[in-house]
């Protein structure tokens, strides 16, 4: 396994849309374990194809569980809410994004199996801000609000 760079916001490869895995091949089973290890060594919960430089439909999310997303969907999402996220491509700063509470997700896992999982909370707003990521959308782009960690603990103590 090896450790990818991440790509920061200022690069235009995080805009683009990426492909459909039509193969599950050694190419790609060796791109989620690098990126799981990524995604482990920056600590964060979620990682997107794009984000390490490849327009592959693949994502990461580890919140619950550790999820090696193929080709994922989103099939049912329940009421929204309004919650803050922050971006490893995005570092420093957090926003305040409306996601659905909960989401029923499809996708193939590293066997080659469609697999539907329901989600809630921050592992519903991962799996969305994920699945954004592959089709060249941040965070930062559904919110006004977006804030540096020290600004959001000012908020946070006049309220
Ligand atoms: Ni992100």
């Amino acid at each position: 396994m090896a450790i990818r760079q991440i790509r920061l916001d200022s690069d235009p490869i995080l805009r683009k849309k990426s492909r459909e895995v039509e193969n599950i091949d050694d190419k790609i089973l060796t791109l989620l374990d690098d990126m799981v290890e990524t995604l482990d060594v920056a600590q964060g919960v979620g990682l997107a194809g794009p984000q390490v430089g490849v327009l592959k439909r693949v994502i990461i999310v580890n919140v619950d569980e550790c999820y090696k997303m193929i080709n994922p969907e989103i099939l049912e999402t329940s009421e929204p809410e309004l919650g803050s996220e922050g971006c490893l491509s995005v570092p420093g700063y957090v926003g305040m994004v409306t996601r659905p509470k909960k989401v029923k997700a499809k996708f193939t896992d590293e066997t080659g199996n469609e697999r539907i999982i329901e989600a809630e909370g921050l592992e519903a707003r991962c799996i969305c801000h994920e699945i954004d990521h592959l089709n060249g959308i941040l965070y930062t782009d559904l919110t006004e609000e977006v804030y540096t960690l020290e600004e959001l603990e000012n908020l946070e103590k006049d309220e």
